[in-house]
């Protein structure tokens, strides 16, 4: 019988094309994500590919739009597998500038959005002995300038989702905390700036990133092989190498390419 996964964020970026991914190997879908058109898109390009598939309309960042999602996504297709918790926004903009609701919305999304769903998930998870998976970043290992908010999320996900793995040492959970470098997706048009407005473009080539397909079947690989970390991209293993090591060097080397970046704060 087919597995079941949920997945947050799957309106876009790498949330669709983990998605598009898991419909191929012929699993079942519960998507989440408040974008109803967009969510219905990729849905029914999930269906194309064979895959049983439930849209869920909600904000990660409300605990009954998580409950609902893991709820009908139980009564739907009975055991769940897997959780994917993918949903999530950026920012840009020095902490001096910037308002205090950004490091909020963001805390909310990023954090409270993966612990919400978790909390949901956790006792259908343990029963069938699957996965939480959280979507994190590089930049929940290295603080990264202009970017407090995210990387207060990302570094605050990862302590919980690490935490999560050692109290269930013993339950058969498996937790994967899976860090995209730069990754081709609509994260940077959509991330916040100082204000709290979506900056609108992008800075970097997007051409040019990983593509969010390699990172999708980076991630169906680390959960099938059970991985507790995956970290993605040349720059990104050696940023947290570098950081671990030669903390003033990571500096260094990280401000000097937010520097570089079209209207740098810096
Ligand atoms: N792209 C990168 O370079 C990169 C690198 C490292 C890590 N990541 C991480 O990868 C994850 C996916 O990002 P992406 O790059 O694929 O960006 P994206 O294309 O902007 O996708 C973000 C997804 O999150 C959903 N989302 C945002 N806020 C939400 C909320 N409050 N409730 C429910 N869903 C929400 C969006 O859907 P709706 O707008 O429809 O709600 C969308 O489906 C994020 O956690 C991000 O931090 C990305």
């Amino acid at each position: 019988m087919a597995q079941t996964i949920l997945i947050t964020g799957a309106s876009s970026g790498i949330g669709r094309a983990i998605a598009l991914e898991y419909a191929a190997k012929g699993w079942n879908l519960a998507l989440m994500a408040r974008n109803k058109e967009k969510l219905t898109i990729v849905a029914e390009a999930c269906k194309a590919l064979q895959a049983n598939t439930l849209i869920s309309i909600g904000d990660v960042s409300i605990e009954a739009d998580c409950q609902t999602f893991v709820e009908s996504a139980q009564r739907t297709f009975g055991d769940l597998h897997v959780l994917i918790n993918n949903a999530g926004i950026s920012m840009r903009g020095v902490f001096k500038d910037t308002d205090l609701s950004v490091l909020k919305n963001l805390m909310d999304v990023n954090f409270w959005g993966t612990v919400n769903c978790t909390k949901h998930a956790l006792p259908h998870l343990l029963k069938t002995k699957g996965s939480v998976v959280g979507v994190s970043s590089i930049a929940g290992f290295k603080g990264l300038p202009a970017r407090t908010g995210y990387s207060s999320s990302k570094f605050a996900m990862q302590g919980f989702l690490e935490s999560l793995r050692c109290e269930n040492l013993k339950t058969g959970l498996h937790v994967l905390i899976a860090c995209p470098g730069y990754t081709a997706s609509s994260i940077r048009e959509n991330a916040l700036d100082s204000k709290g407005k979506a900056q609108g473009k992008t800075p970097l080539k997007e051409d040019k990133l990983m593509s969010a397909e390699e990172v999708a079947e980076r991630i169906y690989q680390a959960v099938e092989g059970k991985k507790k970390y995956l970290i993605l991209t040349i720059q990104g293993k050696l940023a947290v190498f570098i950081n671990k090591w030669w903390p003033s060097l990571a500096d260094r080397l990280t401000y000097n390419v937010v520097k570089k970046e079209p209207n740098s704060p810096f």
